[in-house]
């Protein structure tokens, strides 16, 4: 009897070393890949709930400090991040966008409803120059998604000389009138938003010829080098894509878009507060973005055997129900450890994809969805997925490796450990490793030799987040590899993202 008392005290007391998964990881460094384009950690900034409005923009008289009416603190963790590219200004919002509707003294703009989001106002005080100039105020790229729903080939394309004219046209004087002297960079313009859905409830087949007539009048200056995207599939419906790359005339780019949900899209399931067969079920879900993205591949390569086309995952994410007490329509969700984990594994997949995904935007940079920022008032937050793209802008540029892993799974179809490997621009080798199990650590082995030092997220509980009251309850802390036969291991916790330099 005490001989068993002793046993089960064992037990107890070494669960977490009885418990270690052993998983070993191989990096084939002799076989490098397309280089990651930076512009896979882009995001995606909607006129949606508070994603703009008190998110980005409060106003120049705003008692909220604030450059030009941008947020201060906003814009400082955007610069942080280095944020490649945002998409703007939908999302289904686009579909319905006039662009004039924001340009001028914003007094005299027109006020009209949103109704996609929540039925509300919306006074247009941000338009294009606020978006133009915020975007060049952190540095990152424009991406202008134009409304091929319900405008015209006139009107987008006159959208474009107004922005990108350098010429005493009328349009180009009348956006110096305006505040703009010199015309802004569109880096990317897309041809639409889910032409198969509130982008217009297309056929293929009409989305196609859709793309080939507003794409022929979408134009910029051509030293300005602007890539056109056009919409392409969403989820397992990939007959959009096979239709665009055939018939869809000349495009630069198609997008993809997928947003993964716990449970299904109808009844999605909590933010926080959900059991354990909800992480894991997430965790699948996010993880078959990989056989999405493996399928439109294969289709754009029948198509596009020399890859000249990028695929533009331009809307991605969770998506769950809303924040109890929260505006209906506004898509406001708490952001928690598990959404650190979805933003880790999707990278990685975008990552080893690199020969073809050119390009992907979160949904969406403040407030909504699986949101980089929550902002209350004057407060903001910094959330783990905001985390993971700082963890991740080592490899912005970087050169992938194909990296293997041997070890067990978590759950169906979500292996234990996910592993990405690549040589940063300044020369080092990068690993950036997922322990996606919520409570058990792994003793990861790899082929590699050296030291290895970086940072880690990781939190107590599956939904630890960061709140109003709590900012910094989740945030990278400094985290290093250690040695196994001579070789570089490291010892991974439960529910963890890491990012390591191997010197
Ligand atoms: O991101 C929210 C919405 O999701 C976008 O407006 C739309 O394009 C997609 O369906």
């Amino acid at each position: 009897m005490l001989k068993q008392i002793i046993g089960a005290t064992l037990l107890l007391a070494l669960p977490a070393a009885a418990q270690t998964a052993q998983v070993s990881v191989t990096v084939d460094t002799s076989k490098p890949g397309a280089e990651i384009d930076r512009h896979i950690y882009g995001q995606f900034a909607e006129h949606l709930g508070h994603g703009i409005y008190e998110g980005i923009w409060v106003g120049e008289n705003s008692k909220i400090p604030n450059i030009h009416g941008y947020r201060k603190d906003v814009v400082e963790a955007l610069k942080k991040i280095h944020v490649p590219v945002v998409r703007w200004p939908g999302g289904c919002f686009g579909d319905l966008y006039d662009w004039r509707d924001g340009i001028g003294p914003r007094a005299k703009r027109p006020v009209r409803i949103n109704i996609h989001w929540g039925g509300v106002t919306e006074d247009n005080s941000f338009g294009t120059h606020e978006f133009m100039n915020f975007a060049e105020l952190i540095g990152a790229d424009a991406y202008v998604s134009l409304n091929v729903g319900s405008s015209t080939p006139y009107a987008q394309s006159q959208w474009l000389e107004y922005m990108t004219s350098d010429s005493k046209s009328s349009l180009a004087n009348e956006r110096r009138k305006n505040g703009r002297d010199k015309p802004w960079t569109v880096k990317f313009v897309g041809i639409g938003n889910e032409t198969w859905g509130c982008g217009g409830n297309m056929r293929a087949d009409y989305a196609a010829d859709i793309n080939r007539r507003y794409a022929t009048f979408a134009n910029t200056p051509r030293e300005m080098g602007t890539l056109k995207i056009a919409s392409g599939s969403h989820d397992d419906n990939f007959d959009f894509a096979e239709t665009m790359m055939k018939d869809g005339g000349k495009f630069d780019g198609m997008s993809v878009h997928y947003y993964t949900v716990p449970r299904v899209f109808k009844d999605k399931g909590p933010a926080l507060g959900f059991p354990e067969a909800e992480w894991a079920s997430t965790l699948n879900h996010a993880l078959h973005i990989g056989e999405i993205v493996s399928k439109t591949a294969a289709i754009m390569d029948k198509y596009d055997p020399d890859k000249k086309i990028g695929m533009y995952v331009d809307e991605w994410g969770t998506w769950y129900d809303p924040t109890t007490g929260s505006t209906p329509g506004f898509l406001v969700q708490q952001n928690s450890l598990r959404d650190a984990e979805v933003a880790a594994l999707s990278l990685n997949i975008f990552q080893r994809h690199s020969d073809r995904v050119k390009g992907a935007n979160i949904a969406q940079m403040i407030n909504v969805l699986q949101a980089m920022i929550m902002t209350d008032g004057a407060k903001m937050v910094l959330t783990p997925t905001y985390h993971v793209f700082d963890l991740y802008q080592v490899f912005m540029g970087a050169t992938p490796y194909p990296a293997g892993v041997s070890g067990p799974d978590y759950a169906k179809g979500v292996p234990m450990v996910d592993v990405s490997a690549a040589r940063g621009r300044d020369g080092k080798l990068y690993l950036a490793l997922v322990n996606t199990d919520p409570s058990k650590p792994a003793h990861v082995v790899t082929n590699l030799t050296g030291a290895a030092k970086g940072q880690i997220l990781t939190g107590p509980a599956m939904d630890s987040h960061n709140s109003f009251a709590a900012p910094g309850a989740i945030r990278p802390v400094a985290f290093s590899g250690t040695t196994d036969n001579g070789k570089l291991a490291v010892d991974l916790p439960a529910k963890s993202v890491a990012v390591l330099k191997v010197e």
